[in-house]
């Protein structure tokens, strides 16, 4: 499998610092509750650089599809109980909690559906995803970044997309409500939890 992230890896997590601070590191973990006495699913957490200072918190499955971040991950995660897994996720074990972190805006939207309906077949009856992500921006600016962005991962990564997905569309289609949520950049960025209907 080609590992279309392999040239950006090793500098990914200080890009996004750079351009974001601590912003998205925020929008990943002020949802999370109680992880320690959760089995956690994460997939597409890349470098899992934001993750680290809960890791020995952390127990589950880890699945990323490039090589080099799942590399990094094992490193940054070493501390965790998780098993890592390269590929494609293939559902498997219960859990009591899935994050989805800057993974959907990477998708189209037939694939997002169908993660979705993979993940519903092993979400536990009371278990949440995890989800946090760009939505529209809201200024010339954010527009502007928001554009910068896309075209460089459909040049650099390969990406299909050349817009944002409609993700609460998907999640509802899917049969999952939204309870909970929070706002990052005047809504740019959104954290939310999903759950079964
Ligand atoms: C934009 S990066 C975000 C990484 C990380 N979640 C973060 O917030 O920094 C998207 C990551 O998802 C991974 N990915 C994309 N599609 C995937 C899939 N179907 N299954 C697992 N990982 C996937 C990519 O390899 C990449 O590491």
């Amino acid at each position: 499998m080609k590992d279309k992230y392999s040239l950006l890896t090793a500098w990914y997590s200080s890009l996004v610092k750079l351009i974001f601070g601590e912003k998205l590191k925020e929008s990943k973990l002020c949802l999370l509750e109680d992880t320690e006495s959760k089995r956690v699913l994460i997939i597409g957490g890349g470098d899992g650089l934001d993750y680290r200072e809960i890791a020995p918190d952390i127990s589950g499955e880890y699945w990323e599809l490039s090589s080099s971040m799942l590399k990094k991950a094992k490193e940054n995660l070493k501390l965790s109980q998780l098993d890592f897994y390269l590929g494609n996720f293939k559902a498997g074990e219960k859990f009591d909690e899935v994050w989805l972190h800057f993974l959907l805006d990477t998708m189209p939207d037939e694939a997002i559906e169908l993660l979705l309906e993979e993940i519903k077949l092993v979400l536990d009856t009371n278990g949440r995803i995890v989800f946090s992500d760009f939505f529209h921006p809201k200024s010339h600016r954010q527009q502007f970044l928001n554009q910068v962005m896309i075209t460089f991962f459909r040049v650099v990564v390969g990406h299909h997309r050349n817009d944002l997905p409609e993700y609460e569309k998907l999640f509802f289609k899917r049969g999952f409500v939204k309870t909970d949520e929070r706002l990052f950049m005047e809504g740019w960025v959104k954290a939310q939890v999903w759950r079964s209907k």
